[in-house]
C-alpha cells in the first residue's frame, strides 16, 4: 500500500476538470454535426469517460470495453480483450477514451481493431500521455496533460487496482 502523505498532487480536482472543459469543447467543434460513439477502455477511463461525456455538446453513445495489458506496474506488452462492446461501431465515428498512454500497445491495437470493424473514423482521447515511453507510433487527437515517466495514480489510474478513487492524479518516488 502507499502512504497517502507521500503522494505528490501533479493535477488537482479543479486543474482537471478544467482541462476537460477544453477537451469537451474542441471535441465539440471538432465534430459539429455529426453524432459521436465514446469508448471507454475500463477501468482506468471510467472517471474521466463521465466527465468528459458532461462537456461534450453533441448527440454521443457511450461504451465501454475492458482490455487489460499491465501486470503490476510493469507493460507485458501484450493486449487482451476481457470484455468487448456490445454493440456495433461499423459507420460510427468512434472516439477511444483513456486514461493515460504510455508505450502505445493498448491505443494501437484498439484502433485498428475499429477500423478493421469499419468505423467511419477512430480518433484517440488520453487524459495523460507520457511521451517518453512510447514504443508504438500512434496519433493521440486529444490529450489532457503530458507527464514524465513516472507511476501515476488517481482519478481511475490505479496501482495494484487500489486509489482509482483518489480525486487528483499524483505520483508517488517509491513507485517506479
Ligand atoms: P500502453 O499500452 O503501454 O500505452 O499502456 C497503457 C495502459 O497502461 C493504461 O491504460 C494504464 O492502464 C496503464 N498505465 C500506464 N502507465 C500507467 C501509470 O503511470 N499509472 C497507472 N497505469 C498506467
Ligand atoms: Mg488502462
Amino acid at each position: 500500500m502507499v502512504n497517502l502523505n507521500e503522494v505528490k498532487v501533479l493535477y488537482s480536482e479543479e486543474m482537471i476538470q478544467q482541462r476537460i472543459r477544453e477537451i469537451g469543447e474542441q471535441i465539440t467543434k471538432d465534430y459539429e454535426g455529426k453524432e459521436l460513439v465514446l469508448v471507454g477502455l475500463l477501468k482506468g477511463a471510467a472517471y474521466f469517460m463521465v466527465d468528459l461525456s458532461k462537456q461534450i455538446r453533441l448527440p454521443v453513445t457511450l461504451e465501454f470495453m475492458t482490455v487489460s495489458s499491465y501486470q503490476n506496474t510493469e507493460s507485458t506488452g501484450k493486449v487482451k480483450i476481457v470484455q468487448d462492446l456490445d454493440s456495433p461501431i461499423s459507420g460510427k465515428n468512434v472516439l477511444i477514451v483513456e486514461d493515460i498512454i504510455d508505450t502505445g500497445r493498448t491505443l494501437h491495437e484498439i484502433k485498428q481493431l475499429f477500423e478493421i470493424r469499419g468505423a467511419k473514423s477512430v480518433s484517440i482521447c488520453a487524459l495523460l500521455d507520457k511521451k517518453a515511453m512510447r514504443l508504438v507510433d500512434v496519433p493521440v487527437d486529444y490529450v489532457g496533460f503530458d507527464v514524465e515517466d513516472r507511476f501515476m495514480l488517481g482519478y481511475g489510474l490505479d496501482y495494484n487496482q487500489y486509489y482509482r478513487n483518489l480525486p487528483y492524479i499524483g505520483y508517488v518516488d517509491s513507485i517506479k
